[in-house]
């Protein structure tokens, strides 16, 4: 359904912050169902673990990772200068691209995402894509900083060193692994040596599998040390590491 220009609304499925209260509903009326006919303890047992685990991961997802919320930025390292021209790889709706551009006032963005079947398995049909990014810019207040550019990330159609610094978000780790080294070496390519590349992949950890289970399976079972040794062969350095919920963080330098 539209928005007005006004409201933020980056599209992520309803499911990734309210699924888990479709589970503690059914769950506490069990509980109460139970307590009132005196069921043995097993059932008890059984509806309390539900809505311990449905109810603990509700608050997990709403107050950690928040994913229709605003983000901020995870290290406050990142373009530290404040200024720059910022390259967003998978902006998506927008989310990334505004979480910098929020923290940077005088920083300058080229929002590039392929607007294709990704698109529409994350953020649904309807509404052309461009529009809705174009939309949250708007009502994030950053629209007349950023250039939205329709290109694939793993073949970039920028000049070498044409960007003080790259951002991408929740977007490289959708690749297969020749992807992945298509795309950094092209973040390579077109950052200024000495610029940086804030890389944020989903952490396929133990928290992600609490709330989520087989349900997500972003990013496979690739970690730190994997992802490290894939941007280190891109030729950057790894400046800063870190989490967030959910989230893995790489600071990275071209050299
Ligand atoms: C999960 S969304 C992340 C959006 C945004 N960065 C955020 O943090 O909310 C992943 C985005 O990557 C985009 N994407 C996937 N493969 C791509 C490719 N090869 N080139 C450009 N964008 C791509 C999808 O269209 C999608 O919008």
């Amino acid at each position: 359904m539209p928005t007005s220009a006004s409201t933020l609304d980056f599209g992520y499925p309803w499911w990734l912050s309210y699924g888990h209260v479709v589970v503690l509903a059914p769950a506490l009326a069990g509980l109460l169902f139970g307590y009132f006919r005196k069921w043995s303890k097993w059932p008890m047992i059984f509806f309390g673990v539900l809505a311990f685990w449905s109810g603990a991961a509700f608050l997990l997802v709403r107050l950690g990772l928040d994913i229709n919320g605003r983000a901020d930025l995870p290290t406050e390292s990142f373009l530290r200068s404040g200024t720059g021209r910022v390259l967003d790889l998978g902006a998506g709706t927008g989310r990334s691209s505004i979480m910098v551009l929020a923290a940077r006032p005088h920083a300058t963005m080229v929002a590039l995402d392929l607007f294709g079947e990704s698109f529409e398995r994350h953020f649904g049909p309807g509404e052309s894509p461009r529009q809705r990014l174009l939309r949250n810019l708007k009502a994030a207040g950053v629209e007349r900083r950023v250039t939205i550019e329709t290109s694939d990330m793993r073949k970039l159609p920028f000049e070498a060193a044409s960007f003080d610094a790259i951002v991408s978000s929740y977007a490289v780790d959708h690749l297969n692994r020749e992807g992945i080294n298509q795309t950094l070496a092209e973040a390579a390519r077109v950052v200024k040596p000495g610029g940086e590349f804030l890389l944020i992949l989903i952490a396929n950890d133990k928290w992600a599998r609490f709330l989520f289970g087989p349900l997500l399976s972003h990013g496979g079972t690739r970690g730190s040390a994997w992802w490290n040794t894939r941007v280190k062969e891109a030729g950057f350095q790894v400046v800063e590491e870190g989490t967030a919920p959910i989230t893995l963080y790489l600071l990275l330098r071209r050299p």
